[in-house]
């Protein structure tokens, strides 16, 4: 747990960065810190592990104030992630991971076998650790920084605007992995973004900030929607803050109707309108137009692409994706049906957007979500 305790920090020229800010951070979850540019996220982030001294209040890790610790040890317990992975240029992929056990003394047999895991457990495969950082792309760096923080094991772990300068698509692949890592790890995250839609995808507890360093509302996600606290507050998280529900529902509770598939190789058969292509593993490769002939194999080449996919699974938590997710499915199907897959990326079935939307009028008939 860490506890901010009327918290102030006053930079040497004046200005108040953060204004005697109390914030309990649970373990076990993800808090994110949002709000616009400039007001203090960043510096309160930085408190936590001691790169900036607060001016005013204490700050407590599991009731211990951290003044009374030595800075390099007390960041050994505290991963740091930012915006642009921070890498080494000069090292591998590889060394860049095994760095930090390596310098509390792991020896380097099992220091690189741990980042070898790390690598994979963040989706990179071995094929990269060879590779330099500027041979990969941004999204992929921004995995090896998250592979880097987590070698030291730490229970805490900081990240600021770790996916801001991804593209969309990444921005939501690396998320779903966040998301996906912290339902194993169950580390104690504190996020930084100036995003509303990431705060409220990302948080188990959102805490908005306004400019000069003030705490507007901690909640969560839900309650942030359904109650802004003021007029800031409001205006920051939208007007269309029914569409932002769709980010934190998951699209577990969609019912999702049959879809007919057909393996590419084979013959086309009697299925009629749009018809998903798909491997031997049952995952799709595109679709099969209502205008193609009957007779002959389908192949890869004749596909129509487009939709997203996206993920119901609702055996393990934290791995299914939101109805948003599907609901872009829907509208970028050229079928105008969504895909959803398993954890495996095997095709379960199809739905469309205005099952989406009735799934979101039941939560909000429900109070789920606000209306
Ligand atoms: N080293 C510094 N010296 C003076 N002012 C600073 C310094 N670092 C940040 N600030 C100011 O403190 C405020 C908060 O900055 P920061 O914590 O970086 O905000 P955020 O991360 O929310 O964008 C801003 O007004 C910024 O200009
Ligand atoms: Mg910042």
């Amino acid at each position: 747990m860490i506890e901010f305790q009327a918290v102030t920090k006053q930079y040497p020229d004046g200005t108040v960065a953060v204004d005697s800010l109390d914030i309990t951070v649970e373990d076990g979850q993800i808090t994110v810190f949002v709000g616009p540019s400039g007001c203090g996220k960043t510096t309160s982030l930085r408190m936590i592990n001691r790169m900036i001294d607060p001016t005013g209040g204490s700050i407590l890790l599991d009731g211990k104030d951290i003044r009374e610790s030595d800075p390099p040890l007390l960041r050994r317990g505290i991963g740091y992630v930012i915006q642009h992975a921070g890498l080494f240029p000069h090292r591998t992929v590889l060394d860049n991971v095994a760095t930090v056990p390596l310098l509390t003394g792991t020896s380097k047999r099992d220091a690189r076998k741990k980042a070898a895991e790390l690598l994979e457990l963040v989706g990179l495969d071995a094929g990269f650790a060879k590779r330099y950082p500027a041979q990969l792309s941004g999204g992929q760096q921004q995995r090896v920084g998250v592979a880097r923080a987590l070698a030291a094991d730490p229970p805490v772990l900081l990240m600021d605007e770790p996916f801001s300068a991804v593209d969309p698509i990444v921005r939501d692949d690396l998320q779903q992995q966040l998301l996906r890592l912290q339902s194993e790890l169950d580390k104690t995250i504190v996020f930084v973004t100036h995003d509303i839609d990431e705060a409220i995808k990302l948080g188990d507890k959102v805490a908005v900030f306004r400019v000069g360093g003030r705490l507007a509302q901690y909640d969560t996600p839900s309650a942030l929607l359904a109650k802004p606290a003021d007029e800031f507050v409001s205006s920051f998280v939208g007007r269309d803050r029914g569409y932002r529900a769709l980010g934190f529902l998951t699209a577990s509770g969609v019912p999702v109707g049959p879809l007919a598939t057909v393996k590419v190789g084979e013959p086309r058969g009697t299925t009629e309108g749009w018809t998903v292509a798909v491997d031997a593993d049952n995952k799709p490769l595109g679709w099969v137009s209502p205008d193609a002939a009957e007779e002959g194999t389908v192949s890869a080449d004749g596909l129509v692409s487009g939709g997203s996919l996206f993920e119901v699974d609702s055996t393990t938590s934290g791995t299914a994706g939101s109805l948003r997710n599907a609901l872009d499915s829907a509208l970028s199907s050229p079928a105008a049906v969504g895909i959803a897959v398993d954890k495996e990326g095997a095709v379960v079935g199809g739905v469309t957007a205005d099952k989406v939307l009735a799934a979101l009028a039941e939560a909000r008939r429900s109070g789920e979500v606000p209306t």
